[in-house]
Order: C-alpha cells, then sequence, then structure tokens
C-alpha cells in the first residue's frame, strides 16, 4: 500500500497496477445493487411509481431545501416532515385502501412517502390556497398533499389524470379536500379558474408535455407561486422555464434505502428573492 501510494501513482504502470483496485469496487457496488434488485423482485409488487424510504442523511438535506425554498427555519421543517412520516391515520387509510383495491396484485401494502415529504412540507409551509397536481395515479401524492392541506385548515387541492380508474386513495376527508378531474392535464388546466399557488407537474413526462403544462398553468400562478416538476432528474423543461420566465429553480434529489431505483428528485421553480 506504501509502495502503491508513494511511487506507482508516478510510474507508466500505475493504471494496469490500480486496476485490480478498481475493478473490486465496481464489483462491490454492483453486488449491492444486483442483491437489492434480486430481493426488490421477489418481495415488491410495484410495476411503476415505485415507492422507498429515504436515508436519515437524505431527509436532513430534504429539510434544509425546503427551509431554504419557504424562507423558514429548518427545525420547523424537519418537524412536518416527521409529521408526515408518522402520520398513523395516513399510512393505515393508504395500507387499507391498498388491499382492498383491484390493483392490490401491483401495489405494495407498506406506505413509504420518499420525496412526498418534501411536498407536504411545503404544502404546510407555504399554507396553499389552491394546489393542483397534475398525474394522479393511485392518489398517494394527493392523499399526502390533501393531509397537509386538512392540517392547514385550509385549501384545496385539484388533482387529474387521464386514466379514469386514478385516484382510488383519494377517499374520506381527504376526498372533501380534493377536487378530481378525469382528462388531459393540458385540457383540464385550460379549464382552471381559480388562482394557482402551488403546480406539480407528475403526468406525462416527456419534455414537450411538460413544458406545455407550465405554460397553460401560468395566467392562472398567484405573485408567489411555486411550481414543482417530477420529473426533474430526467428534463430540463422546468429550469428552462424558470429561466425563460425570471424565476430561480432549485433541485432536490432522493437517496433511496434498500431499492435498486436510483431516485428521483423534486425541481422547483419560485420568484426570485428581491
Ligand atoms: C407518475 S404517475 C402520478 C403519480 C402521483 N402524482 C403520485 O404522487 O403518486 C403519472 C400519472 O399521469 C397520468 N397521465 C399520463 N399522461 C397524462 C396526461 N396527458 N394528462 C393527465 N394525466 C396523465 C398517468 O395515467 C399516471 O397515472
Amino acid at each position: 500500500m506504501t509502495l502503491f501510494s508513494e511511487s506507482i501513482p508516478n510510474s507508466p504502470i500505475a493504471r494496469v497496477a490500480a486496476f485490480p483496485m478498481r475493478a473490486a469496487d465496481v464489483v462491490r457496488y454492483d453486488a449491492r445493487v444486483l442483491t437489492q434488485s434480486v430481493r426488490w423482485l421477489v418481495r415488491s409488487r410495484e410495476h411503476t411509481n415505485y415507492t422507498f424510504d429515504l436515508t436519515s442523511l437524505n431527509l436532513e438535506h430534504l429539510a434544509w431545501w425546503v427551509a431554504d425554498a419557504a424562507s423558514v427555519p429548518v427545525d420547523g421543517i424537519r418537524e412536518y416532515i416527521a409529521e408526515a412520516a408518522n402520520d398513523a391515520r395516513l399510512r393505515e387509510h393508504v395500507r387499507v385502501a391498498t388491499l382492498a383495491s383491484s390493483r392490490r396484485h401491483l401495489a405494495d401494502g407498506e406506505v413509504r412517502l420518499h420525496k412526498r415529504l418534501g411536498w407536504y412540507a411545503l404544502v404546510r409551509a407555504l399554507r396553499p390556497a389552491h394546489v393542483v397536481e397534475t398525474g394522479t395515479d393511485k392518489g398517494l401524492g394527493s392523499v399526502v398533499l390533501a393531509a397537509a392541506l386538512l392540517r392547514n385548515g385550509f385549501g384545496r387541492l385539484t388533482t387529474m389524470d387521464v386514466n379514469r380508474q386514478a385516484g382510488y386513495l383519494i377517499q374520506h376527508d381527504y376526498a372533501a379536500v380534493t377536487t378530481r378531474i378525469v382528462g388531459d392535464s393540458l385540457r383540464a388546466i385550460a379549464d382552471l379558474s381559480d388562482p394557482v399557488d402551488f403546480f406539480l407537474h407528475d403526468s406525462l413526462h416527456t419534455r414537450e408535455h411538460e413544458l406545455a403544462e407550465y405554460e397553460a398553468a401560468a395566467p392562472l400562478l398567484s405573485e408567489k407561486a411555486i411550481v414543482l416538476s417530477d420529473n426533474a432528474h430526467a428534463t430540463d423543461a422546468l429550469p428552462s422555464w424558470a429561466e425563460a420566465t425570471g424565476r430561480r429553480f432549485s433541485y432536490f434529489q432522493e437517496r433511496p434505502v434498500g431499492h435498486w431505483y436510483p431516485g428521483g428528485g423534486i425541481g422547483l421553480a419560485q420568484s426570485s428573492r428581491p
């Protein structure tokens, strides 16, 4: 090791000499991903829109990112994240409704909220009157957003999906603060009339569709509205739109615990600081 660290790095054979060490690092990493993949294939039922927990360090980074976006102290954001993570009623509702649904064969009973904890904390901190979510799917994001609105004591969620079977988790008081729309998001946004304080793109994840949603929503956005993307790890649609409209952009990257999927992220555009 001493020989390697002192003389070999400067010699012409350095690359060859380092190969076994480098290969061992790659094999260790790939073996871990392969083990996680096989375990997930056997244990999980999910085929899309994967759910997982975030590492504790990643949750701490999420708290600081939300605190900066909302311009509030981080300790309050940690409390909001814990509030959602420990919401026994929400977890039990999602578990029971999932097991009772016709799609239970492709959904896991265990409730894992990952980036939705960030959505929840943002709604709690910013207290929007109108939240719009494009792409409802099972309704997991919808009930998390609705739970935050219920804790705030005011505000409504509008969620939209082309699939008429989407949204089976939206029941009970979560449904009382939620308007569900079945149809293409671009048409549904064009039909909205109330100002929007919190807009979340999570529908068709192409750059064109994502950008078209921001352009359709723009006239409805209130002065301090925030615009989130669930696709910002895959396209530059939100940073491009943010720059073109004079907003600032930031991004949070998920780090899953024990999952082969490397995680997505949350893109956020908001008005520039004065
Ligand atoms: C990633 S899932 C949404 C996940 C959900 N927001 C959550 O937090 O669990 C994407 C959803 O977008 C819907 N979708 C796809 N194209 C759409 C479109 N053009 N308009 C509205 N919804 C669309 C799909 O049917 C699918 O249910």
